[in-house]
């Protein structure tokens, strides 16, 4: 095959694709206007597909930075649907539009001043008694969270368990935008993880101890020798170094115990 030809190939796979993709368009509203995207897109590719540009609305794309709040119907239901645009594929005649923002009430505090205590939940977030259970938060949650539960943890005075139940939320706020209470709930259950993870969960006596060790100025020289190793020299340490093998059991050590 000659060169010349070599070259073209390329281009006539790529109008091939094009005609099997063209095969396979589906119909979808973005805010209002018809456009034809390729079925098993997700809507933030057939978003940009469509011709739009992600400023905002748009982080991971693996679904967990909550950037990509959408709200859609599909055509003969009722139901008012949210997903995360990079998670959720089009489906024909979905209509929908995406909530990069919603707005919501994150309480000022300073946390060092803060104690463990329910009183300061429900002093920064009173309205976290206007909850009627309802139950349109935990239906609305991408990351399949009891946001309900979550809450009424909270209002039973339970930080400890809302930290626990609302452990995987993105921040996306899709709660918060279909709360008949007007509660922002993920600001909430991040300052109850706060306070778990900062004045409830006993301290970790190890990293006490570590934290102790760095600061007596046990690893000042070795950082202080890395500190001046040109680039390419601290590469190759990098990809030298001794890594704990992956069935490695608790006593393991490298054989250079030098900086441990
Ligand atoms: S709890 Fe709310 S903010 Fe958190 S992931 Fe679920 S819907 Fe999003
Ligand atoms: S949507 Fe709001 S009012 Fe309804 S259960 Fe959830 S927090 Fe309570
Ligand atoms: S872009 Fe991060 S969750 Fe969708």
């Amino acid at each position: 095959m000659s060169v010349k030809e070599e070259k073209k190939n390329p281009a006539e796979t790529a109008v091939k694709e094009k005609k099997q993709i063209a095969a396979k368009l589906i119909p979808i509203y973005i805010m209002g206007k018809r456009y034809e995207v390729p079925e098993g897109l997700t809507i933030m590719k057939a978003m940009e597909y469509a011709g739009y540009r992600f400023i905002r609305g748009c982080g991971c794309r693996g679904g967990t930075c909550g950037a990509c709040g959408t709200v859609y119907r599909k055509p003969g239901d009722y139901k008012l649907q949210v997903a995360l645009a990079c998670q959720k594929t089009v489906e024909p005649g979905m209509y929908m539009a995406q909530i990069p923002f919603f707005p919501a009430n994150r309480a000022q505090y300073e946390f060092t001043d803060l104690t463990s205590t329910p009183e300061e939940v429900f002093k920064l977030y009173p309205e976290l008694f206007r909850c009627v259970a309802c139950n349109a938060c935990t239906k609305a949650c991408p990351q399949g969270i009891e946001v309900m539960d979550a809450i009424a943890a909270l209002k039973q005075g339970n930080i400890a368990e809302a930290a626990r139940l609302s452990f995987d939320c993105i921040q996306c706020g899709l709660c918060t935008s279909r709360c008949f209470g007007e509660l922002a709930q993920y600001h909430m259950f991040q300052l109850a993880r706060r306070i778990y993870g900062a004045k409830i969960l006993p301290r970790a006596e190890h990293l006490a101890e570590m934290i102790g060790t760095i600061n007596e100025g046990r690893y000042d020289q070795i950082l202080d020798e890395l500190k001046h190793v040109k680039e390419d020299e601290l590469k190759k340490l990098y990809q030298e170094r001794e890594s704990e093998p992956m069935a490695a059991g608790e006593d393991w050590k490298p054989e250079d115990t030098r900086y441990l």
